[in-house]
């Protein structure tokens, strides 16, 4: 984006032309930051305590909560994909442990909901997630209503064009994020002190 055109490996490459091509990503992760800043019901698995919503309290209807708009169900903002490598794991609740998986869930939004493993989250400690944390991917019939709101059609893609996808996202890193230190400001304007 920044007009280096042998910054990528020809891997990477080929993952970037499926990103915008046959893959159809940047319908939605556009422009330099990979997002078009809007929301869209693309079926990712339920995981964790949710925000109050549905029958047990434990789903979270995203953007419909905001505009209480039915139509807004399951709608989640299109996330940026700068340093996505790095930000592990992925989706609203974290329900995907890795980058593979979670591209395997847009090509088979469905397929992927309904074989979604939870026991497979990274979670910060094994006991984190209870059996009720993972509620939602247990009843079939919202299991159903989430992947019927789904946007996203199947798309085929072999196992080496998933992994060129891969190699493109991690083309998104940028190298000074690895540590963020200096970023630390000197002062506060509380004048609290900064602790190391
Ligand atoms: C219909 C719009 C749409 C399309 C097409 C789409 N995405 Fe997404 N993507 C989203 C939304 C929305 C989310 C967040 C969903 C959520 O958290 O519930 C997301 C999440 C992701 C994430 C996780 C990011 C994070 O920080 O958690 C990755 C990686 C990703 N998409 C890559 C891709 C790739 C690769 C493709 C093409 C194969 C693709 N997306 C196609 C809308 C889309």
């Amino acid at each position: 984006m920044e007009g280096d055109q042998d910054c990528m490996s020809k891997e990477a490459r080929a993952g970037l032309d499926l990103f915008l091509g046959r893959g159809q990503c940047a319908t939605c992760h556009s422009g330099r930051f990979q997002t078009d800043h809007r929301f869209h019901a693309i079926a990712m698995p339920q995981i964790g305590p949710g925000k109050g919503d549905g029958e047990y309290g434990n789903h979270d209807f995203g953007r419909e909560r905001v505009t209480k708009n039915e139509s807004d169900r399951y709608k989640f903002r299109t996330p940026s994909l700068r340093n996505v490598a790095l930000t592990a794991p992925y989706g609203h609740c974290g329900a995907y442990p890795d980058l593979e998986s979670v591209i395997r869930h847009h090509l088979d939004p469905g397929g992927s909901l309904v074989s979604y493993n939870a026991a497979a989250t990274r979670m910060p400690n094994t006991n984190a997630l209870t059996s009720d944390d993972a509620a939602v991917m247990q009843d079939q019939n919202l299991l159903g209503e989430l992947a019927s709101q789904s946007e996203i059609d199947r798309i085929s893609l072999t196992d080496k064009e998933v992994s060129q996808i891969i190699d493109f996202l991690h083309c998104l890193t940028d190298p000074r994020s690895l540590n963020l230190l200096r970023d630390i400001p000197a002062r506060v304007p509380s004048g609290l002190p900064i602790s190391d």
